[in-house]
């Protein structure tokens, strides 16, 4: 969820939805505000995309709504409770005193529910969140309102909730000030000039101010128009972690493009290039000080885990070929809602890589948790400075990609492939390896990476094109096939479109096809019904063309056997009927007779093929997406930050 809140001088009604347009890849089930003005609040709150409660205070929003400059904003991934105007937030208190926003899940809500209903409380909503507004209003119960009485009950309602969470309030007995409070689900500050912001993010204030406070674990923080004050739970001072944010408030703009994800897919070169900038010395060193981990720390790793989510658990998967091939340590990669759970076999030698573009994941930072339990070495792979997966780990290695607003992730995921190649390169620089030659070469290869992903990119009018002929094919599945790092790519391929068409995909290890996937490839409508079968069937396929077959081959150099191998996987689903879409590099002429789509990629060597491969397939969803009339940047159900195990 997002999350904003502002005291100032300003309209805090503005202040907080600009706050939220820029928050809403965090989730857009529902979208609140509450605004205190003459010791009251106003609350307007509607389901659905946040332009729905724009709309709706368009057309009645009431001048007092408009006149308060103290207000907090909120909008819903939905966790407890469907995405319907009553469970959106902000919930207001029984008597209308406190009103609440929260991002999170308390887990003890049941049991505090039936307490606040035993006392006679009526509940207006299904949310876990409504307890903390009966809550505070009954710490609150007799007392004048002032901001110091409103953070005291925040702290003694934080001591008696479960889970994790974010909660911001304000009190309609005391203007001029918001609470927030922290628990494992990210809040900063804002630190303004006469005014104050809390968010989830920087990029909610980048407009106002660029001076952010992080707070800890744990901590309360009161904000004023002129004073921050930070505490823990006890009511103790604490200190948050101020820093400065030093991207600019345009790279969260559209910049021309129809949407962030395509902006976002265009900046990939610009990306990979930041994130390998001043890593490699002049005579191919990798050179990772800032990671904190010594040589002898890397020279005592005797076992690599690779812990991660979605798109960044693919990048992990990729990475575990050049880890192990290069450094001849095992490496393993694993989803990070797993981890945990399944009592991995970890200790001091094992370097756990967690990788996440918000840092924020609540799966990551959990199977982070448990790592340094087991007393293993966190590495964390991160794109945002000042999230909580780094600031836990033993050692960072940012990512430098830049803001990444939309949805599903695509620079984020290359700059996590050049992240974890350095990590491998630096791994087996630093303990000696086999293959030096090879890796020597790497180095060299991958800063060739921004320009050959800028030529895929000047390449990508057919697969647009394409893209847009799929948006009408009724087929019941896509799949997509590799092999080695290809068949990552394939899952990553299949990810984006499910995520983007809302399109059942599938991505497969190719040799594996033949072991039960391909009974899904069905020819094309045309076929059944000249060999007397019926028009159309379950597959959905169109006259003319088969299952569609998104096939991701790699390099013919270096490793020839790989690439027959997966020559003859496209025959093989050829002659089943499928539609073949090929993704090859130029002069791989082998593939021609095969290939019912052919879409070239530069020739790359194949551990690093995925640089070049997976952009065409983010090209390919975004245009079905788009085709289909599908919000690109907002796939439905999805949020961008997931803090919620
Ligand atoms: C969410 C996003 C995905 C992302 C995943 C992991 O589910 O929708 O696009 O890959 O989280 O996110 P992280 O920030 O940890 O990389």
């Amino acid at each position: 969820c997002g999350i904003a809140g502002y005291v100032g001088g300003q309209q805090a009604l503005g202040v907080v939805l600009d706050g939220l347009r820029r928050l809403e890849y965090r989730g857009y089930d529902s979208a609140g505000v509450a605004v205190l003005a003459n010791s009251r609040l106003l609350l307007a709150k509607k389901a659905g995309k946040l332009s729905n409660l724009e709309k709706m205070l368009a057309e009645a929003a009431e001048a007092d709504l408009r006149a308060g400059t103290t207000g907090i904003g909120h909008t819903r991934w939905a966790t407890h409770g469907g995405p319907t105007d009553r469970n959106a937030h902000p919930h207001l208190s029984a008597d209308g005193r406190i009103a609440v926003i929260h991002n999170g899940i308390i887990e003890n809500f049941a049991k505090l529910r039936a307490e606040l209903q035993a006392e006679g409380i009526e509940f207006a909503s299904d949310t876990d969140t409504e307890c903390v507004a009966h809550l505070l209003a009954a710490e609150l119960a007799g007392i004048a309102g002032s901001p110091q009485a409103l953070a005291d009950a925040m702290r003694r309602v934080c001591g008696r909730l479960e889970g994790a969470f974010t909660l911001l309030a304000v009190d309609a007995q005391a203007p001029g000030a918001v609470v927030g409070a922290r628990r494992n689900s990210p809040l900063v500050v804002g630190r303004g000039n006469g005014e104050n912001f809390l968010a989830s993010d920087v990029s909610a204030f980048i407009e106002h101010t660029r001076e952010a406070v992080e707070l800890g674990q744990d901590q309360i923080v009161l904000i004023t128009a002129d004073a921050i004050e930070i505490t823990d739970f006890f009511g103790n001072p604490a200190e948050g972690r101020d820093y400065h944010v030093d991207w600019d408030a345009r790279a969260a703009e559209k910049d021309g493009h129809a949407w962030f994800m395509l902006k976002e897919i265009a900046e990939q070169p610009q990306a990979v290039a930041d994130t390998l900038r001043g890593r490699i010395g002049e005579t191919g060193e990798i050179m990772l000080d800032e990671v904190r981990l010594t040589d002898q720390d890397l020279r005592d790793v005797d076992k690599v885990f690779i812990v991660s989510c979605g798109t960044s658990y693919h990048a992990g998967l990729v990475a575990k070929y050049a880890i192990e091939h290069w450094t001849r340590i095992p490496c393993e990669v694993e989803l990070a809602s797993e981890f945990r759970y399944r009592d991995p076999v970890l200790d001091r030698s094992t370097l756990v890589v967690v990788i996440s573009q918000s840092g924020e994941t609540m799966d990551t930072l959990m199977a982070l948790r448990h790592a340094k339990e087991q007393k293993a070495r966190v590495l964390a792979i991160c794109n945002t400075n000042g999230s909580t997966i780094p600031r836990e780990s033993d050692a960072v290695l940012y990512t430098h990609g830049g803001p990444e607003i939309a949805v599903a992730s695509t620079k984020a995921f290359l700059t996590q492939l050049a992240a974890c190649f350095l990590v491998g390169l630096h791994l087996a620089q630093v303990r000696g390896v086999k293959y030096a030659d090879e890796v020597a070469a790497v180095v060299a290869q991958l800063q060739e990476m921004p320009a050959k992903i800028e030529k895929v990119l000047a390449g990508m009018d057919p697969v647009r094109e394409l893209g847009r002929e799929l948006a009408d094919n009724k087929a019941s599945t896509v799949l997509f096939i590799g092999r080695h790092v290809g068949y990552p790519v394939a899952l990553e391929g299949a990810l984006k479109l499910k995520e983007l068409a809302y399109m059942h995909a599938e991505g497969f290890a190719a040799g594996e096809l033949k072991h039960g996937p391909i009974a899904l490839i069905a020819g094309p409508a045309g076929d059944r019904q000249q060999s007397g079968g019926p028009a159309d069937d379950e597959s959905g396929n169109p006259v003319g063309h088969g299952t569609p077959v998104i096939c991701i081959v790699p390099s013919p150099a270096g490793r020839g056997l790989l690439h027959d191998k997966i020559v003859s996987n496209i025959q093989e689903v050829r002659a089943r009927g499928a539609h073949t879409i090929v993704i090859a590099e130029e002069g791989d002429d082998a593939v021609i007779p095969y290939a019912d789509v052919l879409v070239r990629v530069p020739r790359t060597p194949t551990l690093l093929a995925p640089f070049v491969t997976t952009v065409p397939l983010q090209v390919l969803a975004a245009a079905i997406a788009d085709a289909r009339g599908h919000d690109v940047d907002q796939p439905r159900n999805l949020a961008k930050s997931v803090t919620v195990e």
